[in-house]
């Protein structure tokens, strides 16, 4: 019956008639199960108050992930298991190992956050090894205290896998598998919530064209990191949602000797460690995109769709060549990305299009690649100005450079005056100094809340300059982490 969906709340089933398709998961938990562990904080994704965690089936194992229910979906949930602070701790009142350690380690005083960074650790804890100090705070990005301070809860980090190994959900993993398979046997394809509004999940891409022909004013959704947040915070009304998270070959990625192929709807999690293991500087640009929770859900393919003047991924994207594969109906074309932004919150997309894959080179050895981002905070900040370097040397002159910013311009844009200054010289301060002069030609960076308009204008010469250091040996490399230096500087 159109309407339904089934998903494992803990261990129980359930089956739901959706009477609101864009109903948030925490509204869900708060509201109808009158579950109240799980807290809102900013309804943004931004505090991770409200840390769950979802199942799935991945490579024949459950994979366990935390995401921020203030701003996933009720419907996305259908064929997955839900976890809540209320599900960890075994029936007879005993503490899960990682509740244990936040107790034994003295981690939490007002409480607060404490239900989300207990779902953040059980994540963790059901991850392959033992956390180090530095995957601990990679993993915790996501998750703010104002009174407990970090050090209790990182040491409870690194308590909980003492106190024991594995949990109850690992001896009922198989039972949760067969139980995933009979849920994933009949998904919900369509919902028509009690609103009257409209919840498509196709499965498959030819289905997801179709639709998008038939509703060609539909939201497309991915990850719902940026959505999510039209419903939370500008009290949109969306009608219809087609949701492509669930699309197999949209999932996709496939990694050959000439290149990457990534799917629109693969999520940063699954890229972080084949785009880093090419391009550590990209890798290191994503693990501090959002957070875990964030890169848990959110998707390339959403990052460049939405146009964001200020979206991470396509500076770097752009300055390697990156080329978009777009389709509408059986019709497909393909576009260099830079070629996808026309103007301010205007892409090259038509009615009914959709964003297929994104196609990237692999690492050439014969040039040299890097990407700097510049934001307030280090972590889990939105970018105020990013720089990304592509260049190719020959006998000491500059055969080839690519190179992108983003916040610098209304859409993420080549500074194409700058490469025609250094294209053809030596690579050497003297014509670093007139590849900055150009980039004042290439922009006109605008003040906002994150940077003035002269600091943009200022570190992006200086990470132009901070590139030539780089990759000339003249200067030694400033990073923040001694792990994040490229392989070949
Ligand atoms: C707390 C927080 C921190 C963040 N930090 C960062 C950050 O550091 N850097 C950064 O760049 N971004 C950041 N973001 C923004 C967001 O996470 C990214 O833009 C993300 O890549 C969006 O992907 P998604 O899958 O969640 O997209 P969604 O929210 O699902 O969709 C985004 C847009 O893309 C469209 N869309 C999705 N898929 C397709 C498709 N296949 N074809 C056509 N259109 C499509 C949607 O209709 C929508 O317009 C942050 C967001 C939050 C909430
Ligand atoms: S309530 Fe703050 S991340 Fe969800
Ligand atoms: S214990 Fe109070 S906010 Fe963390």
């Amino acid at each position: 019956m159109a309407g339904r969906i089934s998903f494992l709340l803990g261990d129980g089933l359930r089956d739901l008639e959706v009477a609101d398709p864009t109903m948030t998961v925490l509204n869900y938990l708060r509201l109808v199960e009158r579950r109240t562990g799980t807290k809102e904080g900013c309804a943004e994704g931004d505090c991770g108050a409200c840390t769950v965690v979802l199942g799935e089936i991945a490579g024949g194992r459950l994979a366990y992930r935390p995401v921020n229910s203030c701003i996933q979906f009720l419907p996305a949930l259908d064929g997955k298991q839900l976890i809540t602070v209320e599900d960890i701790g075994s029936p007879s009142g005993e503490l899960h190992p990682v509740q244990q350690a936040m107790v034994e380690c003295h981690g939490s005083q007002c409480g607060f956050c404490t239900p989300g960074f207990v779902m953040s650790l059980f994540a963790l804890f059901h991850q392959p090894g033992r956390p180090d100090r530095a995957r601990i705070d990679d993993w915790l990005a996501g998750n703010l205290c104002r009174c407990t301070g970090y050090g209790p809860i990182i040491a409870a980090a690194g308590r909980m896998k003492d106190i024991a190994a594995s949990d109850r959900f690992d001896s009922r993993e198989q039972d949760t598998i067969a139980a995933l398979h009979r849920l994933s046997a009949a998904p919900a394809r369509e919902v028509e919530a009690g609103d009257g509004r409209r919840w498509f999940a196709p499965r498959r891409v030819d289905e997801l064209a179709d639709l998008l022909l038939r509703y060609p004013e539909a939201t497309l959704l991915a990850g719902g990191t940026d959505v999510g947040l039209w419903v939370t915070k500008q009290q949109r009304r969306l009608d219809p949602v087609i949701h492509v998270g669930e699309v197999e070959e949209l999932r996709r990625l496939e990694i050959g000797p000439e290149g990457f192929e990534i799917g629109a709807a693969v999520t940063y999690d699954r890229l972080l460690e084949p785009l880093g293991a090419d391009y550590p500087d990209f890798g290191e640009l994503l693990r501090r995109l959002g957070s875990t929770q964030i890169r848990a859900c959110g998707t390339m393919g959403g990052n460049i769709a939405n146009g964001s003047p200020i979206g991470d991924s396509p500076p770097p994207l752009i300055a390697l060549g990156a080329r978009l594969a777009l389709r509408r109906g059986a019709e497909r074309r393909e576009m260099p990305l830079e070629d996808y932004f026309l103007a301010y919150g205007k892409q090259d997309r038509r009615p009914g299009e959709f964003v297929e894959s994104i196609r990237l080179p692999r690492r050439d050895p014969a040039r040299r690649f890097a990407c700097y981002k510049i934001s307030k905070r280090f972590d889990q900040d939105i970018t105020a100005c990013l720089g990304a370097f592509n260049l190719k040397l020959e006998d000491g002159k500059v055969a080839d450079i690519r190179i992108c910013y983003g916040g610098m311009a209304a859409t993420p844009k080549r500074a194409l005056e700058c490469e025609e200054a250094l294209i053809g010289r030596p690579w050497t301060k003297a014509t670093v100094l007139a590849g900055q002069a150009a980039l004042r030609r290439d922009y006109t960076p605008i003040s906002d809340m994150r940077a003035s308009k002269a600091y943009r204008a200022l570190v992006a010469e200086k990470l132009l300059l901070k590139f030539f250091h780089e990759t000339a040996g003249a200067g030694p490399a400033t990073r923040v982490l001694e792990a994040a230096r490229p392989a070949h500087a």
